[in-house]
C-alpha cells in the first residue's frame, strides 16, 4: 500500500523487507519511507526523530539478514536515491547538479580535466562501476561483482583482493544520529577493513576521485576478475555475501574464514534451506524459503565448529536486524 501521508516522502505501511535483501530472507516492517533525494532523506529522519522513533537504513541489502516476523516503526530505504553524476564545476559539488535525473553518467561536464563523480548512496553498486569503467576512469574495476548499493559500500568499506571502496573516496555527505548534516573529506576519516568507521552516521553519498585510463584495459581487469570471483564464489546464488570476517592472520596460521570453515568440513551443512556453500565455505546461500532463524542457526553451528576443530573465534561480518 503506497501513501505519502503521514510521512514527508513516499512510504509503504507493512513493507516486506526479505525480497529486498540479496538472501531474500526476513520479515516486514510497519513502515518503509523512500526518500528520492538526500535533502529528502534529512527531512524523513528529522520527522521519525521528532515522534520518537529511531529508523533503521535499508540499502541494497547485500549484506544484511532481517529477522522473521513483524517489526514496528521505521525503516527507511535508500532504493529510490540511485543517481550517479559528474559534479559540475560551475556549481561546485552541488549534489543536486546536472539538472536532469536521467543525464547518463557520460556526460561531460565543463570540467573534462576532473575525473570525479558523485554517487548518492542507493546507487547501486554495479551501475557504479560500470559507469566509471566507460568513462575510461580506474580505480572502482576490483569491485566488479560486490553488489549493494554505494551507502553500504562506503559505510562497510566493502572490497577484497582488488580494492576496496575507501581506495577511491575524496569525501562523504553523512547524516548523524542527531539529525546533522556533515561533509567529512578523507583526511578526517580512518577506514579500516570491511569498516568506514564513521561512527554510526548515515552515509548520503560520496565524492569519488578516479585516475583516467585505457577503457579495453580497465574492461580487460573486470573480465578477469569477475571470472575469479565467479570461479570461487556462488555469485549467481542468493546469499548475504561473506558471514564472517577474515580472522588475525596470526591466530588461524594465515587460512581465510572461508578456507577455515573448508579445513573444518562446515561446507554443505544446512538448516533447512539454509545451505553452507559447497563452492566456498564463508557463503549460506537460500536454496529454497530459508527463514532467519535457520541462517542464524547455521552461522552458529558453523562457528562452534571452527571453534572447536581450530580454536579460532570467527566474528560475523554480515549485519543483523
Ligand atoms: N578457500 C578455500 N576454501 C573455501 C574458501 C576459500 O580453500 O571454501 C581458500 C581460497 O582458495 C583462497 C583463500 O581461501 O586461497 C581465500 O579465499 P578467497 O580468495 O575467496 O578470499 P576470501 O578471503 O575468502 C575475501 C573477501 C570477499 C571478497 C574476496 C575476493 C572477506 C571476509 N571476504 O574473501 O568479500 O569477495 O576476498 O576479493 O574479506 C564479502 O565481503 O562479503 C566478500 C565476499
Amino acid at each position: 500500500m503506497a501513501s505519502q501521508a503521514p510521512w514527508p516522502c513516499a512510504a509503504i505501511s507493512e513493507a516486506e523487507l526479505g525480497p529486498r535483501t540479496t538472501i531474500k530472507v526476513g520479515g516486514s516492517v510497519e513502515w518503509l519511507l523512500e526518500p528520492a533525494h538526500p535533502d529528502e532523506f534529512v527531512t524523513a529522519w528529522r520527522a521519525c526523530l521528532e515522534r520518537d522513533l529511531a529508523p533503521l537504513v535499508l540499502g541494497g541489502g547485500a549484506n544484511l539478514l532481517i529477522a522473521d516476523g513483524r517489526r514496528s516503526g521505521v525503516v527507511i530505504t535508500t532504493e529510490r536515491m540511485s543517481r550517479v553524476f559528474r559534479p559540475n564545476r560551475n556549481e561546485g559539488r552541488d549534489w543536486t547538479a546536472n539538472g536532469d535525473p536521467s543525464a547518463p553518467v557520460s556526460q561531460r561536464s565543463d570540467d573534462d580535466s576532473a575525473p570525479e563523480l558523485v554517487a548518492w548512496a542507493g546507487a547501486s553498486m554495479p551501475g557504479l562501476v560500470r559507469a566509471a569503467r566507460e568513462l575510461g576512469w580506474s580505480g572502482l574495476e576490483g569491485l566488479v561483482g560486490v553488489p549493494g548499493h554505494v551507502g553500504g559500500g562506503v559505510a562497510m568499506n566493502a572490497g577484497g583482493r582488488w580494492g576496496e571502496m575507501w581506495d577511491v573516496v575524496q569525501s562523504v555527505r553523512v547524516l548523524t544520529p542527531e539529525g546533522e548534516l556533515e561533509d567529512r573529506p578523507r583526511d578526517a576519516c580512518s577506514p579500516s577493513y570491511r569498516n568506514g568507521n564513521l561512527g554510526g552516521a548515515v552515509v548520503l553519498g560520496a565524492v569519488l576521485r578516479l585516475e583516467p585510463a585505457n577503457r579495453l584495459e580497465i574492461k580487460e581487469r573486470m573480465r578477469q576478475y569477475l571470472s575469479e570471483k565467479s570461479a570461487a564464489q556462488p555469485v549467481t546464488e542468493r546469499s548475504s555475501g561473506c558471514i564472517f570476517k577474515n580472522p588475525d592472520p596470526e591466530q588461524s596460521d594465515g587460512r581465510s574464514a572461508g578456507k577455515l570453515i573448508d579445513d573444518c568440513g562446515g561446507k554443505g551443512l544446512s538448516v533447512g534451506d539454509a545451505v553452507v556453500s559447497p563452492k566456498h565455505g564463508n557463503f549460506i546461500v537460500n536454496t529454497g524459503r530459508a527463514r532467519a532463524t535457520d541462517v542464524l542457526e547455521l552461522i552458529e553451528r558453523v562457528r562452534r565448529l571452527v571453534e572447536d576443530e581450530s580454536g579460532v573465534a570467527l566474528q560475523t561480518e554480515v549485519r543483523m536486524w
